[in-house]
């Protein structure tokens, strides 16, 4: 059997991909349109190996996904692809229209044609997981409770409400049609592999070319991170042992200020690639204007997925920084690889 990955080649379906293979030795179909945040380089590693199938295309497009289901006799479906950067979505929402809403519509399309042909035990067994943020829950004051899976959506980007219609379209696929989907809601992620437009990368990248560290606002917005291993142990289990129609939430029961992440990450760098003058990266931390309806605090309450399921995050925030401060220090080249041309356009328009 064989599985399909979409947006294989970005952050955390790459991370998803090169542990998948590593752990369970089954073959994956990795359909990816490598827009500018999906990189080839991140999936190096795998050049050559017969357990992972790379397809450069659009999720959309429901001709082509169709033949990889029949031609690869797939089991399950993960579909990570996604345009996921807010301020992106902010200066330009069409496209996250585009991909996370009617590109999710597609492919459900040819998912629903190909499952409805399925019988038997593989039929029953089939599974597609929507991987989905808690973003669509909106945002939460410093005294409320954390999201759980029956807060109501309320989502305030663009970003944010792509992924909430296609969360909805995804449920509704369960509930008309009977497909077995299963939906994950999660926190921030960090860790290798992440574009430098977000946050943790944006940050030591500008930290180690001298430039300013960009906070919004005055930094005290909380995100609730998550070292990206731990979400794809969370998504494996939950393709593998929860009941079709589930959602869960998964978070790192980690809340930090923005100010509080990045003041850590400069510490790092101090210890690990002190500047040659003896200031401090700290130094470099720059107020800029806030980022327009920029929520203030996400919490994920993850005690379902813990109770039903038994997982829980593994990796100590202070663990997963360190080693990821660490991957880009060793890493220069994959950095350097994608921050090329349109990145460089990109920084421009938001930055200045
Ligand atoms: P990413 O932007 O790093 O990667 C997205 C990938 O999808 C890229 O490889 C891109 O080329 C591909 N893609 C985009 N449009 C496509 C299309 N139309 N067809 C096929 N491929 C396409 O994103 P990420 O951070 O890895 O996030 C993956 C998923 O997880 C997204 O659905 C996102 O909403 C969700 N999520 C992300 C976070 C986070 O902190 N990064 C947290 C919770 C949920
Ligand atoms: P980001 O990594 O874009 O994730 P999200 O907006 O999906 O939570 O941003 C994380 C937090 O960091 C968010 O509150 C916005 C803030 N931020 C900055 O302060 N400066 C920046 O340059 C960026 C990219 C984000």
């Amino acid at each position: 059997m064989t599985i399909l990955i979409t947006g294989g080649a970005g952050f955390i379906g790459a991370n998803f991909v090169l542990e998948w293979v590593k752990a369970t030795g089954e073959p994956v179909v990795n359909l990816d349109a490598l827009t500018y945040a999906g990189n080839r380089a991140s999936l190096q590693s795998l050049e050559g190996s017969n357990l992972h199938h790379f397809v450069h295309g659009e999720i959309g497009d429901a001709a082509l996904v169709g033949e990889l289901l029949a031609t690869h006799k797939v089991r399950a479906v993960i579909n990570f692809a996604a345009e996921s950067h807010v301020d992106r979505s902010i200066k330009g929402p069409t496209r996250f229209f585009e991909t996370n809403v009617m590109g999710t519509l597609g492919l459900l399309e040819a998912v629903r044609a190909y499952w409805g042909g399925l019988g038997g035990a593989v039929k029953d067994a089939f599974r597609f997981l929507h991987v989905s943020t808690d973003e669509v829950y909106g945002t939460l004051a410093p005294d409320e409770p954390a999201f759980s899976e029956t807060t109501p959506y309320r989502p305030n980007s663009p970003y944010a409400a792509s992924k909430a219609s296609s969360d909805h379209i995804v449920r509704s696929y369960h509930e008309t049609y009977g497909l077995p989907v299963l939906l994950t809601n999660c926190s921030n992620n960090y860790g290798p592999l992440q574009f430098p437009e977000k946050l943790i990368p944006l940050v030591i990248h500008n930290a180690l070319a001298g430039k300013d560290l960009p906070i919004y606002g005055d930094g005290l917005q909380v995100r609730d991170w998550l070292y990206v291993g731990d979400h794809c142990t969370a998504i494996r289990q939950v393709l593998e042992t929860a009941a079709p129609g589930a959602s869960y939430n998964i978070g790192g029961d980690n809340q930090m200020t923005n100010l509080a992440v990045v003041r850590h990450i400069c510490a790092l760098l101090d210890a690990r690639r002190p500047k040659a003058d003896g200031s401090r990266y700290a130094d470099q931390m720059k107020h800029v204007t806030d980022r327009p309806g920029h929520d203030r605090r996400y919490a994920i309450d993850a005690r379902k997925i813990a109770h039903d399921l038994g997982w829980q995050p593994s990796v100590r925030f202070e663990d997963g920084i360190r080693q990821t401060v660490d991957w880009y220090l060793a890493n220069a080249g994959w950095v350097e690889n994608v921050t090329s041309g349109a990145y460089r356009d990109w920084v421009a328009r938001q930055y200045t």
